[in-house]
């Protein structure tokens, strides 16, 4: 049978914001150390970043960069990470076991960012873990504070004499999760949140501030712990925070090729959450919603080994360094297509991490740096999926899935560009049937197709290492027309797709 929708402007969802496109740097594991920084090696600049990996993070796409954490922000004294790098004190990281040597810091991260270019733009997490108003103020007049200040002349002082002009920051992070250092009840963080949030309003009203939501939806406090959180701090945020890692279990390929289906309800029911709130508050305000870490992680596999090293608390040791498959890439693709088919709602996302942990792009210390498979999804998505989505229904055949039950085979969205063009991004959920296209095209004005390009492989568990870091890329796909206002295409089993017509 053959999967259908329609396209019309007249029908959108919103306008993208380019901050979907977001990435994460924590110090954890490879990311910063080895990952993004590593003086001496054959390709660092005079400052130690790595020019190999800075070429492929501006070939990704990124946008906003979260930084420094994740967990490792919880127990983050700031004030360790800028001055002179070899005065900078050498202090255990609780959340990760291991030696954090502050080589790389504040001022490394805006400079990093520069380097990136101007698509770049910090995101900066404040420790609330244990730490609070205080801090968060402090860190505030240091980055962002012009001069005549005790923080302020202390960056010029440490040779950053124009501020960073750090405008989103997020409120700490996971503090649901009882994993987390300083770990909170919904109503101590609520008010510490309001605190912190009213606070830095003070000193400037026009920051965007993100409160911590849930750390998944399976959390046993989800829900509530965004109703408290936002009846504290609702006139006082932009943003709540999602997170959420997929990975396959059991060998059930067809629940983690629909993992989809979880995200888009996780962000449904976020988005219920705060309108309810807003409504008891009669407020004309809207919560937006900043999915500040998704991915696939596969938490579930044990890693003996980085166990066994961690009990030395070792600087930068080998940690979450998953080798993505086809598959992977395949849900990769398909989480973006949840999050832009939510684009009215969702303005932030960071696709955790950046380098090496949990990352798609991989790199070894001295060697050289290498595309995951799942670099390709996101590359494409950020370079195509700027503009408006319109509103794609599916008319689709569906399979029976173990943990979400019968999910439709197709998983689209299409964004319209501002020249006109409209790319539709496709993902085939069968493991063996090719699956037949068409898209009926109302009011707009295509003529032909410009490229249909597909990610898939003969086999799904292929992937791209060290000794073989080009065996994925996408592949283009013939067949693919354009006819008396129809698209039509064939999508290989397991697949991706980027059809783009103009
Ligand atoms: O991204 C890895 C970790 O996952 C982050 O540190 C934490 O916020 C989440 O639990």
């Amino acid at each position: 049978r053959t999967a259908r929708f329609t396209l019309d402007p007249a029908f959108a969802v919103g306008d993208v914001d380019p901050r979907l496109f977001g990435s994460f740097v924590e110090h954890l594991g490879r990311c910063v150390y080895t990952g993004i920084y590593e003086p001496g090696h054959p390709s660092a600049d005079e400052t130690g970043l790595r020019t190999d990996v800075l070429g492929l993070i501006r070939e990704l796409g990124v946008t906003a960069v979260r930084y420094p954490g994740g967990n490792f922000v919880s127990g983050y004294k700031w004030e360790d990470s800028v001055g002179p790098a070899d005065e900078r004190p050498r202090r255990l990281d609780a959340a990760w076991h291991s030696t954090e040597t502050n080589r790389f810091g504040l001022s490394e991260y805006i400079a990093f960012l520069r380097k990136i270019g101007p698509q770049a733009e910090p995101m900066m997490a404040v420790n609330l873990g244990t730490r609070g108003v205080e801090e968060a103020l402090a860190l505030q007049e240091y980055a962002n504070h012009p001069s005549g200040t005790a923080w302020s002349d202390l960056r010029a002082a440490h040779g950053d004499k124009n501020p960073f002009g750090i405008r989103l920051w997020c409120l700490g992070n996971e503090m649901d999760g009882p994993w987390q250092t300083g770990h909170k009840t919904a109503e101590e963080y609520g008010r510490l949140a309001a605190e912190t949030a009213r606070a830095m309003r003070q000193i400037d009203p026009d920051l965007e501030l993100v409160a911590c939501g849930s750390s998944g939806q399976s959390m046993e406090t989800f829900a509530a712990w965004e109703a408290t959180v936002l009846a504290e701090t609702y006139d006082l945020v932009d943003h709540i925070s999602l997170h959420a890692y997929y990975e396959e279990t059991d060998g059930d390929r067809d629940s983690f090729l629909a993992s989809a289906v979880d995200m888009e309800s996780f962000i449904e029911n976020v988005v219920a959450t705060c309108d309810h709130v807003g409504a008891r508050l009669k407020s004309a305000k809207k919560i937006n919603l900043s999915f500040d870490e998704w991915n696939v992680w596969y938490q579930s596999r044990p890693h003996p080994e980085a166990e066994e090293s961690l009990r030395d608390w070792p600087e930068a040791p080998r940690l979450l360094e998953d080798n993505y498959t086809v598959t992977d890439a395949v849900v990769v693709g398909s989480l973006l297509i949840a999050l832009l088919r939510h684009a009215d709602r969702v303005a932030v996302a960071c696709l955790a991490q950046l380098v090496n942990v949990i990352a798609p792009i991989l790199t070894e210390p001295g060697g050289p740096a290498w595309r995951q498979t799942s670099f390709f999804p996101f590359a494409q998505a950020s370079r195509y999926g700027r503009g408006r989505v319109l509103d794609v229904r599916v008319d689709s055949p569906a399979h029976e899935t173990r943990k979400f039950g019968e999910v439709p085979l197709l998983h689209a969205t299409a964004v319209r560009a501002d020249d006109g063009t409209v790319t539709v991004f496709a993902v085939n959920r069968s493991q063996s049937e090719s699956l037949p296209l068409e898209v009926a095209l109302h009011g707009l004005e295509l003529a032909s197709v410009i490229e249909h390009s597909a990610l898939a492989d003969a086999d799904p568990d292929a992937r791209n290492t060290l000794a073989e870091p080009e065996r994925v890329t996408p592949h283009g796909v013939g067949g693919t027309a354009l006819q008396d206002g129809t698209l039509s295409a064939v999508l290989e089993p397991l697949s991706w797709n980027v059809i783009r017509l103009g």
